[in-house]
């Protein structure tokens, strides 16, 4: 690990972790649940013309569901690794409309130049805090903010070690957050910004999550214990936040 590296960065030592969403992305496998619910929220807010901004894109696999709402749809793609970029740049290449662009929510995004639109899935529960992400996020977004996150009662912070090896303190070296924050200390922070935050519940397809953890996964990431998404040994309470102006 170089120095500069934090121990959490799992995607830059093995870019293979998001191994399926390049397949996705090029059509090759079907969507994630977490898409069609993406695009049934962002179809409630989107009228033609709008600047849509995808944040922690990967290889940009969203993009496709979102051109059912509609093909020239004004996007722009940002994660913070370059190998997910070059696999978007490729596999959109033919894409007038779509921009993808290496950048991380740790520093600021598009504040002179913000998008209608803006959505972060699946990111901020493996970062070390969500307040820098968010106010990043924010200051580049103008209507409505869509993020899919771990919520709950209480903010429980996961380090899901990634191999053997620990620090004198007993902590692992390498490893991958599994964050969960709690609703309230979201909803203050993000309303101390001037926005507000609806709590909308994640709806997915039990059977589709539990095929993929079989066949496409190799048992291993998401499947169903009960009614819950549990990853490991974690319970996984996934939730989307809407965040509008005040
Ligand atoms: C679990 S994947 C989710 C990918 C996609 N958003 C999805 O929902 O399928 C997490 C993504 O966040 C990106 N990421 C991690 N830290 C980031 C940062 N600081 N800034 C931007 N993207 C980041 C990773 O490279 C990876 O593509």
């Amino acid at each position: 690990m170089t120095a500069d590296l934090k121990a959490y960065e799992v995607w830059a030592t093995t870019p293979e972790a998001e191994g399926t969403l390049a397949d996705r992305a090029r059509g090759v496998l079907p969507e994630m649940e977490s898409t069609k619910q993406l695009v049934k929220l962002v179809s409630g807010m989107y009228k033609p013309g709008m600047t849509v901004l995808d944040v922690g894109c990967n290889a940009g696999h969203y993009l496709r569901g979102l051109h059912r709402l509609d093909p020239t749809l004004a996007y722009t793609g940002i994660d913070a690794y370059p190998s997910y970029i070059e696999q978007a740049l490729e596999i959109f290449a033919d894409d007038p409309n779509a921009q993808f662009a290496v950048k991380s929510i740790l520093d600021p995004l598009y504040p002179n130049d913000p998008r209608d639109i803006s959505y972060c899935c699946n990111v901020l529960l493996h970062l070390p805090d969500f307040r820098v992400p968010v106010r990043n996020i924010l200051a580049s977004t103008t209507q409505v903010c869509f993020i899919r996150s771990l919520f709950g009662e209480y903010t429980t912070i996961v380090r899901r070690a990634r191999d053997h090896e620990l620090d004198k303190h007993g902590d692992p070296v390498r490893f991958i957050f599994q964050n969960t924050w709690e609703e309230s200390l979201f909803t203050t922070f993000v309303e101390s910004l001037g926005w507000k935050v609806e709590f909308i519940e994640d709806e997915f397809d039990p059977k589709v999550l539990e095929s993929e953890y079989g066949e496409l996964k190799k048992g291993r990431g998401t499947r169903i214990v009960g009614a819950k998404q549990v990853d490991g040994n974690i319970v996984f309470n996934w939730v989307w936040a809407k965040i509008t102006p005040r």
